[in-house]
């Protein structure tokens, strides 16, 4: 057994919280069971992020994710890892009021063993996570650059260059917290910002393309082991150089199957 697997403690949103000047939190996405059975015991925190739309369902983003198909993965994902601590994205379009998003949220939580909510908006969105919050519904925020956003912002645009717009991040922070979120996300942050923005807030945050100094991390897994060859933000470590690998095995296989090398003897009935 290996050492991550002996230290690894599973999570709830008690231990979450007090994780804070404690510890970092690893957090890692997942789509379906075949990876998030891979990633269980090892990250605190596994994201069924929308973020499927793009890589997985091929789309230019985030948008078109249906809470059906959220719900779809999430089922998987849940049943690789049936241990795990599941935070889902609540799709754009599904929390424009906070009944929709009581209605939806709940829907979620009655369909699935998924653990929290996710939902992107600062201090605009603050009234819609206090509701599901007063629901007993737990939601991690997510503010900074928000990929929901990116039609009416009119792109992905790095957050917090000036004293105003970090100012109105922490703002944001402090509102989600309020409403009750008992962690954020924060993306797409300049890190000076995202270590303020942390300092700020008694909740965890958890940092993507934020800097160092956030309570967390979190990667789209993906990016991470370098399947997703369309895209490679700045903020992205190759831990693994999944897409030659896996092109490789493809073409080895290929090439086995052309010369008759494969199947063997021994592969045979
Ligand atoms: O959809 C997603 O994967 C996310 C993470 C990048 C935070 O929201
Ligand atoms: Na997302």
């Amino acid at each position: 057994m290996s050492i991550i697997k002996e230290n690894f403690e599973k999570m709830n949103i008690t231990k979450i919280k007090n994780a804070k000047n404690i510890r970092k939190l690893t957090v890692i996405t997942a789509y379906d069971a075949l990876f998030a059975n891979l990633f269980k015991n090892i990250a605190d925190i596994i994201l069924v992020g929308d973020s499927l739309n793009m890589s997985f369902a091929g789309k230019n983003d985030t948008l078109s994710a249906t809470l059906d198909q959220m719900i779809y993965h999430t089922k998987a994902v849940c049943n690789g890892a049936k241990e795990a601590f599941v935070v889902v994205d609540m799709p754009f379009g599904t929390y424009i009021n906070k009944d929709e998003a009581l209605k939806n949220a709940s829907k979620v939580y009655a369909k699935t063993n998924a653990a929290a909510v996710k939902i992107e908006g600062g201090e605009d969105r603050a009234d819609i996570v206090e509701h599901l919050t007063k629901n007993s519904i737990a939601v991690m925020g997510h503010i900074g650059l928000m990929p929901q956003y990116v039609r009416s912002e009119g792109g992905y645009k790095v957050r917090g260059k000036d004293k105003h717009d970090a100012q109105q991040l922490i703002k944001d922070a402090l509102a989600i917290e309020k409403a009750g979120a008992f962690s954020i996300v924060i993306e797409g942050v300049m890190s000076d910002v995202a270590k303020e923005i942390s300092e700020a807030v008694n909740i965890p945050t958890i940092g993507i393309g934020a800097g160092k100094d956030t309570d967390g991390q979190v990667l789209v897994w993906s990016d991470m082991l370098g399947l997703f060859e369309d895209f490679k933000p700045k903020f992205v470590r190759d831990y693994l150089d999944g897409a030659n690998l896996v092109k490789d095995a493809v073409k080895q296989y290929r090439s086995d199957v052309q010369n008759g090398s494969f199947p063997s003897k021994e592969e045979e009935y």
